[in-house]
């Protein structure tokens, strides 16, 4: 998404008139009959499923928040929101959706995701977005129920994967293997970046059906997905192991048993990278509504330092640490087997 995009989408999702106006919008269809052209308010109403004073309203808010314009009787989308809708419909609603839903948890359980997170998680709609549980199965039902967190974290790493990939070392390495890899978004960016890798991606049976079904046919013999829980079936071999955005679902001594079958897995000279957002308390600036999708996570995402420690005490040689900031500050902590 070029920046001008992102800088007009993050405009509407971070303020409260502007994220209903946008839902709505996408909803009811109103922004669909808009991107048509000029529109008499008369033929809207007919085309979208809004009563007369509902769709007043909406149009209302689109002029406040530099959605839409009016000439006369006729009303059109900003140069803005029409780059918007142009680009990606379906992308920008399922994130206005993640971010409405996200901030109605933390303002609804901010006290219970700061006191007690398993209890944050039991009243969350956030957590059962997520429903990894569903996508241990491959049945259409399955499919169907992973595919919409699927491709809203598979969005949602392509923005991430120009600025994350070059960080990622892997100088040398020849077979990667990254856990909970999801559809391969990332590791497709990795394959690009360098040329004689081979990548497997080993995530939920119903994640890798969906990944496998968009993987490039010119990546067949570089891309690879293997089914299965990571903690349970048998790992490729390979020189080097990525989790990226994968450790904070898991408790620290989960993430430490992850990390040191990881360790036991890599020959001699080979890496295990973890590249994850580092801890919310460490943000120098945080505001407005997108900041929820991840204060969700907040209890979640820990300091680089611990998973430096984990693959020290585990006997690695701890490389330097790559660090940027995007939505938050993003660390690479990587260790070689020595
Ligand atoms: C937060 S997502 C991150 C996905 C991806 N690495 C990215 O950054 O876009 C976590 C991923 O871990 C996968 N996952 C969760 N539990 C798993 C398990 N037990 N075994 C393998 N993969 C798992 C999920 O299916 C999901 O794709």
């Amino acid at each position: 998404m070029n920046l001008q995009n992102l800088t007009f989408e993050t405009q509407l999702l971070d303020d409260v008139p502007s994220l209903m106006a946008l839902r709505a919008g996408l909803n009811t269809g109103v922004l669909r009959v808009l991107l048509n052209g000029p529109v008499a308010r008369a033929d809207i109403g007919p085309q979208t499923a809004l009563p007369s004073d509902g769709l007043d309203t909406l149009l209302g808010l689109f002029r406040q928040c530099g959605m839409a314009g009016q000439e006369g009787d006729y009303w059109h989308l900003t140069p803005a929101m029409h780059a918007l809708m142009v680009a990606d419909p379906i992308a920008l609603k399922r994130r206005a959706d993640f971010v409405a839903l996200a901030a109605c948890d933390v303002l609804m359980h901010g006290d219970s995701l700061l006191s007690d997170p398993q209890a944050f998680q039991r009243a969350a709609a956030t957590f059962r977005f997520f429903r990894y549980d569903r996508a241990l199965g491959m049945g259409a039902a399955h499919l169907e129920d992973t595919a919409p967190w699927a491709d809203y974290v598979s969005d949602l790493t392509a923005r991430e994967g120009p600025d994350l990939g070059p960080l990622i070392p892997l100088e040398g390495v020849d077979h990667l293997l990254e856990v909970g890899g999801n559809t391969g978004v990332f590791a497709r960016g990795l394959l690009e970046l360098n040329a004689g890798l081979r990548a497997t991606v080993l995530d939920l049976p119903a994640v890798c059906h969906l990944g496998a079904r968009r993987r490039p046919e010119a990546l067949a013999d570089r891309l690879a997905f293997l089914a299965g829980d990571a903690r349970e079936i048998a790992w490729p071999a390979g020189d080097a192991v990525l989790f990226k955005s994968v450790l904070h679902d898991w408790t620290e001594e989960a993430a430490e048993l992850m990390l040191n079958k990881a360790v036991q897995h890599v020959p001699v000279g080979g890496r295990v990278i973890i590249c994850e957002r580092g801890p919310i308390a460490a943000e120098p600036v945080m505001h407005g509504a997108t900041v929820a999708a991840n204060l969700v996570f907040a209890q979640y995402y820990r300091h680089p330092e611990f998973y430096e420690a984990v693959l020290e005490a585990a006997g690695l040689r701890v490389l330097p640490r790559r660090s940027v900031t995007l939505d938050m500050a993003f660390h690479v902590v990587a260790g070689e087997r020595v």
